[in-house]
């Protein structure tokens, strides 16, 4: 057919976020069995299934979930959130998924003249969105390697008071893992003009533990918003649901610009019974703090010392100096199906030596330190012959 001119698809520019284990699977889902023959510890989706009541109502109404048209703006979810945490549905922005209420906002809120304060390291989706949709002018807050990339507050509140149009703060950061207590974080927002919106990023707050979270400090604040993935921490990566807090004069015109059916039914029958369902997801998280600690450990008997004291599902190291370089280890595990992040590329200053791992369960973490163990040998054997 003359129509079909042999142009390849290049997409533009994005910001890369793993995920390079669909490669071993096949994004046409040819052979979705293959899954079982890879681990994805580069992405950071719960280890644990979403709750059973979930399951249950997708499994029974799969057929109907399927081919009908969802509750226009969600208005059931965002109902159970309000109950949930205690905050006035006009302060609930739902979407599907965190990621498209990061490009609504920030896409409406910024202009190229825009001053923006992010995190360094950060999850690099911000990076990308400020520097390449936007175009505005970018400032980063260092976190320090010797210091376990923990955030001084105190240097923060100074950067802060040099006045920014928006402050991101991934909190708990990634790829660092490391979280600043709500009380302090409430320090540093009572005491940041009030000119500068603050952006915070929630993703794995519930891995830190009860009372946590700012959406209702978001709630009733006029400055500050706080974003929510229900990705990660309610098992539903694949589903995509998301939602904004914060006061209705900041939500209402991204409201505006919201169309209907954003966030499909079957996402929002999932997220509405996940809510429900809060005893099921503390001991996930309970079970994945002592996961994560284990895995610690067998990575510090693997001579990987440098490992960053973080509370999510996931672990930020080091490698030593001695073993070979963090893109020779990936290239090695990736070959025995375990794929993991190089995390360097998440900000400035890291090295090449840095690595994030999913935190998985018993089964997988030990198959994962089977892997790195021989990974590491090979690596280190190359080191060797190389500097023969
Ligand atoms: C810190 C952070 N924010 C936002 C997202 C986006 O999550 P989602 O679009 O699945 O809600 C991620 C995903 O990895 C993340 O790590």
């Amino acid at each position: 057919m003359d129509w079909q001119v042999a142009i390849p698809f290049h997409p533009e520019k994005v910001c890369y976020h793993g995920g390079a284990f669909f490669e071993a699977i096949g994004a046409t889902f040819e052979n979705l069995n293959r899954r079982n023959q890879i681990i994805n510890a580069d992405v950071l989706d719960a280890w644990f299934p979403p709750c059973s009541e979930s399951l249950k109502m997708l499994h029974e109404h799969l057929g109907w979930i399927m081919r009908t048209s969802p509750p226009n703006h969600a208005e059931g979810l965002v109902e159970t959130l309000s109950q949930a945490r205690g905050i006035r549905p006009e302060n609930i922005l739902p979407g599907g998924g965190s990621s498209p209420l990061i490009f609504l906002a920030l896409t409406q809120w910024l202009n190229p003249r825009s001053k923006v304060l992010i995190l360094n390291p950060m999850y690099g989706e911000y990076a990308h969105v400020l520097e390449k949709v936007v175009g505005c002018r970018v400032e980063r807050f260092k976190l320090y390697r010797e210091e376990n990339y923990e955030i001084d507050t105190h240097r923060l509140s100074e950067k802060l008071s040099e006045g920014f149009d928006l402050f991101v703060w991934v909190n708990p950061n990634s790829p660092t893992g490391q979280h600043v207590r709500r009380e302090k974080v409430e320090k540093v927002l009572k005491q940041c003009p009030a000119s500068t919106r603050v952006w915070i990023d929630e993703t794995y707050v519930e891995y830190a533990g009860d009372g946590q979270s700012l959406e209702s400090y978001a709630a009733a604040s006029e400055n500050v918003v706080v974003v929510k993935s229900m990705s990660k921490v309610y098992g539903l990566s694949g589903l995509r649901v998301g939602y904004l807090c914060g006061s209705a004069a900041l939500l209402n015109p991204l409201r505006q610009l919201t169309p209907p059916w954003t966030i499909s039914l079957p996402a929002q029958v999932a997220a509405v019974k996940a809510l429900k369902s809060p005893v099921y997801y503390k001991e996930k998280y309970e079970q994945t703090a002592c996961l994560r600690h284990t895995l610690a450990e067998e990575l510090n008997a693997l001579g990987i010392s440098e490992i960053i004291p973080g509370i999510g599902n996931f672990i930020l190291f080091h490698l030593p100096d001695t073993m070979g370089d963090g893109p020779t280890l990936i290239k090695a595990c990736r070959d025995k199906g375990l794929f993991i992040r190089d995390a360097s590329e998440m900000g400035a200053g890291m090295g090449d030596r840095a690595i994030r791992i999913a935190v998985k369960d018993e089964f997988l973490n030990r198959k994962m330190i089977n892997i790195l163990r021989i990974a590491l040998k090979e690596c280190n054997q190359r080191e060797v012959l190389s500097h023969a």
